[in-house]
Formats: C-alpha cells, structure tokens, sequence
C-alpha cells in the first residue's frame, strides 16, 4: 500500500506511542512459562507481539484481553510441543527467543516466518543453543527459517559470550538457561537492553547482573518464572521518531512520555542533545518523558556502542539529513540484519532527500542540508520495514512530502502510527 505525506505548517500535541515491544514480547513469553495467571497492562498492539501472544497460546497458554490489560494463564505443567507450525510473521524477537524457550520443551518445534525475517541469520541463536544440547535446523550456513528446533527438558548450562551485541541472543541462552542444570553465564562486551534480565528476576528467578567495563555478565539458575502482574512502560524506539520529528520540523512542540529509560535504550536522546536538538527530560517513576522543540542541528558521529540494537539509526539519519555538516556512523554492519538492509535504506533515504553521502566497510557518512526546509519530495519503496515507514514519513512531514510504498509494515510494531502522526497537525 502507497500513502502520501503532505508537509505539515505546525505540530504540537502530545504523544502515547505502544508499549515497549520488547518488553511486550517478554512479559508474555515469561507469563507463559509461569504457573498460573499473569496480567499485562500496556502491551503493544503491533503485530509482532501479537505473534508471540498467539504462539504461546499455541503452546498451552491461555491469552485473553481482560479490560485495558491481557490475561495470561500458564499451565501448570508447563508449555508443551504442537505439531502445528508457529508463525512468527515479520518478529525476529519472536523467533529468537522463542527459540531459546523452545530449546527447553521436550518435542519438535516449527517456527516460519514472512519473507523477511526467513532472510535474517538464525544461526547466532542456533549455535549456543546447540551447545545447550537441543537441535536448531534451518536453512543454509546462516541457519535462516523455516526453522525446526528438538527441544529438551533437561539442557546443560553454557558459559558464553555473545560474538555480537544482541539482546535477542542474550536473551534466547537466558531463556533456555531456565532449563539447564547447573550455571549459565551470558557475557556480553557492549551492554545491549537489560530488558530479558530484569524481567527475569522480576520474576523472582535466581539470577545474578554484574556490569562490567562497558559489558555485562548475567549468570542465572534452573528456574521457573513465577506469575505476576506486569506493567509495560512506553517505548522508546517508537519515540525517536516523534521526538526527531518535533526537533527537526521548524514549527514543534512534541511531547512523549513515560517510556524506558534504560541508558541502551535512550543512547538516541545523547546523540540528538549533542546536535543541539531541544530537549526537555522528566524521569518519574513511571518512565522517561521528552519534550522536543524545533532545534537547529549540528553533525555528530555516531558509533553502534551508543545505540548497541541500531533501531534508531535510521530516524537519526533524517535528522543528520536535516543537520549542518557530515555526520559519520561508525560500525553499523548490524544495520544489514534487520527487517531489511537498513545500512542501505538509510542511505538510500538520505540520498533521495538531496544528501550527498559515502560509505566504506561498516561506516557511513551523511552530509546534511542545514535544515528540513531543503529536503526534496521523495518517493521510496519501504519493503517490509517499519522503521523505514516511519523515517521516511517523519521526514516527508518536515520537508517537502514524500509517496513511500509498503506503508502496511507500520502494523508489526505501530498501527497507529499515521493516526497518532496525524493528531499533531495543529
Ligand atoms: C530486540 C533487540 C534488538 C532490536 C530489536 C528488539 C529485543 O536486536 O533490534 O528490535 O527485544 O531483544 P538485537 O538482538 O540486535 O539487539
């Protein structure tokens, strides 16, 4: 599906983006393996959670919406294998760390997804998780879905370290570390979204989290999760957009409120602070708030170890775009793995915005305009890549407009998206 964006003369108004989509997933993946029943208040609504939600359904347990929050009952002897396939849909975190909880339910397992994520490499959750003693078969080297996985109930524990900085890698040995006898150990060198490891001993599962240098080790016992009621904050990869729109459009006062604050979450808010963009922060109990006003931005360089999931990336090139001066984005080969081959889509948006920009191994570079006001109307294709929706639409409202292709995908994370988007035209 096409859709146009027309330029907007002003914006203000206030924001609720869905609730964290990682948190989202775990909450339910978590509520599943416990016993008994669990509520979730402010699960995102996207379509890949619920892919997850239905999966787990799939599995045993039962989901129903019960008022503004979701029902989980886990069964009391546990999640157990269907014949069926489950269908992951466009969710790498589904696939990924349904995989590490699979690995550690007796039975054969078929995890599908679209065309899309049957492209993304599996092989980096399939081979700690063959050392854990299940079997993950896929598609070629990269282990790609259809996917079939032989799960154990009794798995061995590993000491390992993520090659890559992953947060669903982390969290796939985690999940399946809940059925392993003895330790398991995840080191990571970047620390990626604490999220799986807080959640889990939120659930009262005998973990432990020491921070290192600039990694994290978390060692974790043969647990189960207990049931409970979880609240999920806001999230903050749905707000970049919002929040670079308010900064970049010459007319804007944005505000988004109440999402996570975990420091690899917001690495997006530093990086747009040191542009110059005009933020106002308020941290209260509930979650990290932002106002954004239109900013004059400056170039900065980027690398990945600010922003370890590079889920904003492509919202920070618009607004590098819309920036005076080169911004440079070092390490950013993760950018390939994603819905789509976000290294060149990000480019390939700031080149049809009038950029001049270059590339070399993993790094790239932006020159920007100086402002939004120089962008030219553009036409993309945006694949199967919300995120790619959603900076091209940002970028069209602060320009010149923009007609992007494949706007459907905005349904994996932010049905709303438009709606909310449109809410601010003043
Ligand atoms: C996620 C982790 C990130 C991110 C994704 C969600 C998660 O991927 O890109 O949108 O919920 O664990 P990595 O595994 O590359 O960190």
């Amino acid at each position: 599906m096409t859709r146009d964006v027309t330029v907007a003369s002003r914006l203000e108004g206030s924001v609720r983006v869905p609730g964290d989509k990682s948190g989202s997933h775990r909450a339910l993946l978590l509520s599943a393996l416990a016993d008994g029943e669990s509520t979730i208040e402010g699960l995102s609504a996207g379509e890949d959670v619920r892919s997850s939600a239905r999966i787990v359904g799939q599995l045993g347990a039962r989901v129903t919406p019960s008022g503004s929050s979701v029902s989980v009952v886990g069964p009391p002897e546990g999640l157990g294998a269907t014949p069926e396939a489950l269908d992951c849909g466009n969710s790498g975190t589904t696939m990924r760390l349904l995989s590490g909880l699979l690995a550690g339910v007796a039975g054969t397992h078929h995890l599908v997804g679209d065309d899309s994520l049957s492209r993304r490499p599996m092989d980096r959750v399939a081979q700690p998780l063959s050392l854990m003693g299940a079997r993950v078969q896929g598609v070629g080297e990269r282990v790609c879905a259809p996917l079939t996985i032989v799960g154990q109930s009794h798995l061995r524990a590993i000491d390992y370290t993520v090659p890559v900085p992953s947060a669903q890698v982390k969290s796939a040995i985690l999940l399946a570390g809940l059925r392993a006898e003895g330790e398991t150990v995840v080191h990571e060198a970047v620390r990626t979204r604490p999220t799986t490891e807080m959640m889990l001993r939120q659930a009262g599962v005998d973990i432990d989290i020491d921070e290192t240098h600039s990694g994290r080790t978390v060692r974790l016992r043969h647990s189960r999760p207990l049931a409970r009621h979880w609240r999920v904050p806001a999230d903050p990869s749905q707000a970049a957009f919002f929040v670079v729109l308010g900064a970049l459009h010459p007319h804007a006062e944005i505000r988004v409120a109440e999402m996570d604050d975990a420091p690899e979450r917001t690495g997006f808010l530093s990086v747009l602070l040191r542009m110059g963009a005009q933020l106002e922060l308020t941290r209260s109990a509930q979650g990290l708030g932002v106002v954004a006003r239109s900013s004059d931005l400056t170039a900065t360089d980027i690398d990945s170890s600010e922003i370890p999931s590079v889920d904003e990336v492509p919202i920070l090139a618009v607004a590098a775009a819309g920036a005076r001066g080169r911004s440079r984005f070092t390490r950013m080969g993760e950018l390939r793995l994603k819905e789509s081959d976000r290294f060149a889509g990000s480019l390939a948006l700031a080149t049809s915005l009038g950029c001049a920009v270059g590339s070399e191994g993993d790094d790239f570079w932006i020159e920007g305009l100086g402002s939004a006001d120089h962008f030219h109307a553009f036409e993309i294709d945006a694949g199967l890549d919300h995120r790619i929706v959603m900076s091209s639409a940002v970028a069209g409202v602060c320009g010149r407009g923009a007609r992007i292709g494949g706007v459907e995908t905005v349904a994996s994370s932010y049905p709303n998206f438009f709606a909310d988007l449109d809410g601010l035209r003043a």
